[in-house]
């Protein structure tokens, strides 16, 4: 059995939670997590759900305490974790309504508190950050994905930008130009974070809209139309890995 943690984004109220949860409330050195941490037994594992925007949704990305989340997911000790995250779609192989499995970020988020090695009496640490995502986990996810029949891309630059506002066209043609493929504003500094603690992590972005400049559909409308829809792909491909876990 693992204890698995899925920490979900914008959607995830709408993610299907196992039945009997309890809930456990983990504040700690770092300050409250986002949310309780919801723990229910699926199959053969255990699932630790933290909602990242909090409960209700209202914690926008540049105020989430990434360090409260992710040092209470190592203290209930988790074996991995399982992000997902709303992204836009950059390219045009990665659509609205769709699954990706990114291999890299290139992170462009400022003023966030990014680091447990923050003062000056740690031991300086300086992670290995080549790949940010675990590459068995996404392996998994793949097969996962492919045993579910789910369609996802198995790879992708996940750009990261401070948000809360939505990215001009020319900055999303400038993240291209970089290499992104995708767009959100949630994966730094919390994957960097669960490296430094040593837990293993991998991002399901959501697609739910094309980013900016890139469909004559206006964003809020797209995300509208294909939120509930890649949260219910996400639920089944996630079945799915720990069914074959
Ligand atoms: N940009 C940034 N963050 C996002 C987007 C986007 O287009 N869609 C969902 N999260």
């Amino acid at each position: 059995m693992a204890r698995i943690a899925i920490i979900g984004g914008t959607g995830a109220e709408l993610f299907p939670h196992g039945q009997d949860a309890t809930e456990i409330s983990a504040a700690g050195k770092w300050g409250e997590p986002s949310s309780s941490l919801r723990l229910w037994t699926q199959g053969d594992h255990e699932i630790l759900f933290l909602c990242r925007h909090g409960a209700e949704g209202g914690i926008p990305p540049h105020r989430v305490n990434y360090r409260a989340n992710i040092a209470a997911l190592a203290e209930q000790g988790v074996d991995e974790i399982i992000a997902l995250n709303a992204v836009g779609g950059i390219v045009p192989g990665i659509v609205a309504g769709s699954l990706v499995i990114p291999g890299q970020l290139v992170d462009y988020t400022y003023g966030r508190a990014h680091s447990f090695f923050d003062s000056p009496n740690d031991r300086k640490q300086y992670i290995d950050f080549t790949e940010p995502y675990t590459q068995k986990i996404r392996d998994r996810l793949k097969q996962a994905a492919d045993a579910a029949g789910v369609t996802y891309t198995a790879s992708g630059v996940y750009g990261v930008t401070q948000g809360p506002r939505l990215e001009t066209a020319a900055e999303i043609d400038r993240l291209e130009r970089d290499g992104c493929s995708i767009v959100g504003m949630t994966s730094m500094p919390e994957a960097a974070l669960a490296r430094e603690v040593g837990l293993p992590y991998a991002c399901l972005g959501l697609v739910v809209n094309a980013a900016a400049g890139r469909s004559n559909t206006a964003i809020h409308q797209d995300i509208e139309r294909y939120l509930q829809s890649a949260v219910a792909l996400a639920g089944q491909l996630i079945l799915s890995y720990l069914a074959s876990r």
